[in-house]
């Protein structure tokens, strides 16, 4: 396992969400109630860029077909619109590792 770099905290809006990538992975990073949540960043029903779509509390909703997952713990709590054309399933999270202003994931 090694550390990298994900963002600054700052990069991370109240309340709000950002998508950093690192090399060929894509990272959705979240303010939720003042704490920074990581989670892989493509939904995994189509691959949708999660941080364009929305945030309410601790659930991030798919800009593509409106899956739903909670970022505290990847679990998808609504699955696409349209359930013929495929399903989504839980997305990996990560536990950020905070050092001054960096915020850092192991993988
Ligand atoms: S790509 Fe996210 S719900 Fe379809």
């Amino acid at each position: 396992m090694s550390k990298i770099k994900l963002a600054s905290i700052s990069e991370v809006p109240k309340d709000g969400m950002i998508e950093k990538v690192v090399g060929e992975r894509t990272f959705l990073l979240a303010s939720v109630n003042g704490a920074v949540k990581v989670m892989d960043g493509l939904c995994s029903h189509r691959q949708g860029h999660l941080a364009k779509g929305t945030l309410k509390a601790n659930i991030v909703r798919c800009p593509v077909h409106g899956s739903e997952f909670d970022i505290m713990t990847g679990k998808m709590v609504r699955g696409p619109k349209i359930p013929l054309i495929g399903k989504a399933v839980d997305i990996k999270t990560y536990a950020p590792i905070i050092e001054g202003d960096d915020v850092l994931i192991e993988i």
